[in-house]
């Protein structure tokens, strides 16, 4: 059987085993896809022994996305662009490295939610690797303005700094969180690419930023920290990031496979199990 893994530490609560057992299922594909604990500080004997074995591709999710970069062969454009890999798969015996979470995003907003990007005015909370493995795929959506607002200052500049050559149409701006201005109505679509709801808690900004604009989450649960503090603050719209999740499998199944699985049902599944 062809085999698959997603490596994390923790990975117990990963949902990807479930979902590609369903894009399996759904494309007739015989694959076995399981996790793999790696230890800390080894994330490169863990994918060594994984690949030697004879796996065929790998998922890659907190906190090696880094070590992963470092432990490819070749990194892909999105991968490159992020220094962060979230899928392996193998060409000719080499492990290419990339990164489909900013796809993933990209496809939960536009073909999903119906919040198209194009010609709009966003605002990306956070400068860490979330933030920059969606900064590619975000661009090439061509935004009117794309604004990085981060707790450190210094890391969405260097952020959006890295990305200034390929920014195209879109105007590239950042701030601290602290000092966003206090724009009613600035934004069409915030997204929140910060750690601080696993902490239960949400970026310190002023409400106001997010009266009638769309606000996703790429944090997912029923009603994420986030989700809940811009819905109270007037946000015409939300979303959590179980779309993305679903959507960012789809295309690391599509890269090894050559199918592109349907979506939506898994998505629906997944929502039903969290209410
Ligand atoms: P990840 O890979 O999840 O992005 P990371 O690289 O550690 O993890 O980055 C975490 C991001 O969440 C950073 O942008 C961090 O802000 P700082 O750069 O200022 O540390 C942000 N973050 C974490 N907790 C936060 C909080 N309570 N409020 C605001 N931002 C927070």
């Amino acid at each position: 059987m062809d085999k698959y893994v997603v490596i994390g530490n923790p990975v117990a609560h990963s949902r990807s085993p479930l979902i590609h057992a369903r894009f399996a299922s759904q494309t007739g594909a015989s694959l076995e896809y399981s996790r793999l604990l790696a230890p800390l500080d080894d994330f490169a004997g863990a994918a060594s022994s994984f690949f030697a074995s004879g796996g065929l591709g790998a998922n890659v999710t907190v906190p090696f996305k880094e070590h992963a970069a470092r432990w490819v062969d070749v990194l892909a454009t999105p991968a490159e662009q992020a220094f962060a890999v979230n899928t392996i798969f193998l060409d000719r015996g080499r492990r290419i490295g990339t990164n489909t979470d900013g796809t993933g995003l990209v496809r939960d907003l536009e073909d999903n939610l119906g919040w198209s990007l194009g010609g709009r005015r966003v605002l990306l909370l956070g400068a860490g690797g979330a933030a920059s493995g969606v900064m590619g795929p975000l661009l090439a959506c061509r935004p009117d303005r794309l604004h990085v607002a981060n707790r450190t200052p210094d890391r969405a500049l260097q952020l959006i700094d890295r990305f200034a050559r390929d920014s195209g149409a879109a105007q590239l701006a950042s701030s601290g969180l602290a000092e966003l201005p206090e724009m009613e109505g600035g934004f069409d679509i915030v997204i929140n690419a910060t750690s601080a709801g696993l902490n239960d808690r949400v970026p310190e900004m002023p409400g106001a930023l997010v009266v009638g604009a769309r606000c996703y989450d790429m944090v997912y649960g029923r009603d994420t920290a986030f989700c809940r503090w811009a819905r109270e603050a007037g946000a015409a719209a939300v979303s959590d990031g179980l779309g993305m999740l679903v959507e960012q499998a789809a295309e690391a199944f599509c890269i090894w496979r050559g199918v592109l699985p349907e979506t939506r049902p898994v998505i629906a599944e997944l929502r039903a199990s969290q209410a």
